[in-house]
């Protein structure tokens, strides 16, 4: 088996790669990278160590997916500029990486690969309906409420039925209109793909930041000992979303791959309701597992771009290929914990000197 992993140095690109690997030690596994993601040169020597063939390269120039060599079974899409508060000063890198890119990585693919996976994103479902769900307070999360006025919400979660307007953020717009472009490939090339909207992924291997990666942030900010802040929906730290340890996702993969109900069809993909966790009940959890708390302010200001409440529902992709999540909540924080430890030199500058704002 040949596979092809663009942002392969980033967190899920560089988690899918060392597990192909481990599960098929015969398999060539190459990918590609620009680095833009602060942390993601750290996991070059992890792939070089997996005997990954890496090339240094950015999907914005069809030149350098052309300098890879031969054909591939597989093609993972895993590059992106994956914050929503991304393009804010200028949708140039946005656009021209999660739009342009993922065309340039069709081609590639169209001409020299057996079957595409898009990695989408639950933020192309439209923020107003997200704003306006019913919500109960609860002393520590936001539940839904049994009545909702929007199609495909359920106590399961948010379905593929949920309205998908604008506004959602150039993020989330610019992952749609891939999901759209995929499918015509599919359409048009007989191209074999696979889409999957993914919620909140979290685990070990995410340089966390603010505006991307908040959990692993939080886990990592309580280990070193670093401030937080509660932000929005009155600064309680009730929001509430799903989490999904990369692992997962690779276990899904595997049965798409092998399954023969690959269509262009989109499947939501998360922890789901039993996986979903507030920002509140994550402090606690992480203040157990350490024993001591950090310094936590608040600030009832809701950015614009934020939901009170994503949770996954994954009936659709449940059915089609009998999978559901295995790692939990507290299993996705303490393997977090766990590699903070194991690499507490190099990880400490990066979770204590954060990007500066034009490289959010
Ligand atoms: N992490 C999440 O919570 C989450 C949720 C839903 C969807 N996704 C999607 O999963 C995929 C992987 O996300 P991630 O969490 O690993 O993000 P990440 O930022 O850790 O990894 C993305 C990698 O892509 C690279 N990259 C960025 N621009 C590039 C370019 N122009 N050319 C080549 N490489 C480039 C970065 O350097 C980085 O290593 C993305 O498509 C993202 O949209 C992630």
């Amino acid at each position: 088996m040949r596979v092809f992993i663009t942002g392969i140095a980033g967190f899920v690109g560089t988690t899918l790669a060392r597990a192909f690997r481990r599960d098929f030690p015969q398999a060539q596994i190459h990918g590609l990278d620009n680095l833009k993601r602060r942390g993601s040169e750290l996991n070059l020597s992890l792939l070089k160590k997996a005997g990954v063939e890496f090339y240094h390269g950015d999907i914005r120039c069809p030149e350098d997916l052309q300098a890879v060599d031969g054909n591939f079974d597989l093609f993972i899409e895993a590059s992106a500029e994956p914050s929503v508060l991304a393009g804010a000063a200028g949708p140039g890198y946005v656009l021209q990486t999660n739009l342009v890119g993922t065309l340039n990585c069709l081609e590639f693919a169209r001409k020299r690969c057996g079957l595409f996976a898009f990695l989408s994103t639950s933020r192309v479902y439209s923020l107003s309906p997200l704003r306006a769900l019913s919500l109960e307070e609860r002393v520590s999360r936001f539940e839904l409420s049994s009545v909702q006025r929007f199609k495909g919400v359920t106590a399961g979660g948010i379905s593929e039925g949920f309205p998908t307007d604008s506004p959602r953020s150039l993020y989330g717009g610019s992952k749609l209109a891939s999901e759209i472009i995929v499918q015509e490939y599919a359409n048009t090339f007989g191209l074999n793909v696979i889409l999957n909207r993914c919620g909140v992924i979290a685990g070990p291997g995410q340089f966390g930041k603010v505006d991307q990666g908040v959990y692993t942030l939080w886990v990592a900010h309580h280990y070193f000992g670093l401030p937080l802040k509660y932000t929005g929906f009155k600064g309680e730290g009730k929001q509430v979303r799903d989490l999904l340890h990369p692992e997962d996702l690779y276990k899904l993969l595997r049965l798409q791959i092998a399954s023969k109900k690959v269509t262009a069809e989109v499947f939501n993909v998360g922890g789901g309701p039993e996986n979903s966790i507030s920002l509140a009940e994550l402090t606690a959890l992480c203040e157990k597992a350490i024993g001591r708390s950090t310094e936590l302010s608040s600030s009832a200001d809701t950015h614009a771009m934020d939901i009170p409440y994503y949770v996954s529902d994954n009936s659709k992709v449940r059915e089609f290929f009998g999978w559901e999540p295995q790692i939990s909540v507290p299993g996705i924080v303490e393997a977090i914990f766990r590699w903070l430890k194991e690499n507490e030199a190099s990880l400490r500058p990066l979770f204590q000197f954060p990007p500066s704002a034009e490289s959010k």
